[in-house]
């Protein structure tokens, strides 16, 4: 990559104007080599040079990964002209040009959501073929019996005709509410919820917790992200 202007580089990759980069640098949120580095103009390396934004790594890699918890009210979008979108809500040090969301979940479902620009992986967690089983936490309106569990792993008929594949299910309950645990690999429009439907059942509330063999981290609140270990990544083509 050679030689780089700070400035220029931190507004490249973390997808902030040059003017918001030079303030980052100015109020010492950037080191380079353990150094605070104040000068805009610095010229470094992103490929040998070891560059940190406000305690982050900031790498020159040729993607980033990022694992958020979905808050509610945020849409699933890279832009939207009225709504909050979960791109707006990725703070500036992880934000790079044409990071998307990898899938969707509905306005009002949270959890497990992965932030990317890589298009290949995207594709991978989203298509059926490649079998990535997305686990989901449903509270539900009643308690499902063996006979709902045995019709979801079967592959159930939603409304409109639709057939799914087969799902894993568990019931249990949250904070003594009814609940189930639904694992599918499909992402059909409010896949879950008419699931649910077509038993007579509604979901309340919804939260995604695994991608694969990748759960989300408990530690992170609704509306917080960051990014995955390369290990965390090879979780989410495991299955369980
Ligand atoms: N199924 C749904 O109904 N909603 C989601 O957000 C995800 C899966």
């Amino acid at each position: 990559m050679g030689l780089k202007r700070l400035d220029k580089l931190i507004a490249l990759n973390c997808n902030v104007s040059r003017k918001d980069a030079r303030k980052l640098i100015k109020d010492a949120a950037v080191t380079v080599n353990s150094r605070t580095v104040l000068r805009a103009e610095e010229l470094v390396d992103p490929e040998v040079d070891d560059i940190t934004v406000k305690g982050y790594n900031f790498t020159a890699k040729e993607h980033i990964y990022i694992m958020l918890n979905k808050p509610k009210g945020v849409v699933s979008a890279t832009r939207d002209p009225a709504k909050k979108t979960v791109v707006d809500i990725i703070p500036d040090e992880l934000r790079r040009k044409s990071i998307f969301p990898a899938g969707r979940l509905d306005r009002d479902t949270t959890g497990l959501l992965i932030i990317t620009d890589d298009g290949a992986f995207a594709h991978r967690i989203m298509s059926p073929a490649h079998h990535v089983f997305k686990t989901y936490e449903a509270v539900l309106s009643f308690p499902i019996d063996e006979n709902d569990i045995e019709k979801l792993e079967s592959g159930i008929t939603l409304g409109d005709g639709t057939e799914c594949l087969p799902a894993k299910v568990k019931s249990f309950t949250v904070d003594g509410l009814p609940a189930a645990e639904i694992r599918i690999r499909e992402g059909k429009y409010h896949q879950v919820k008419r699931m649910f439907l077509a038993l007579g059942n509604k979901v309340e509330s919804l939260r995604r917790v695994q991608i694969g063999s990748l759960k989300l981290d408990p530690s992170l609140v609704e509306g917080e992200c960051r990014e995955l270990t390369e290990n965390e990544l090879e979780l989410v083509f495991i299955d369980e």
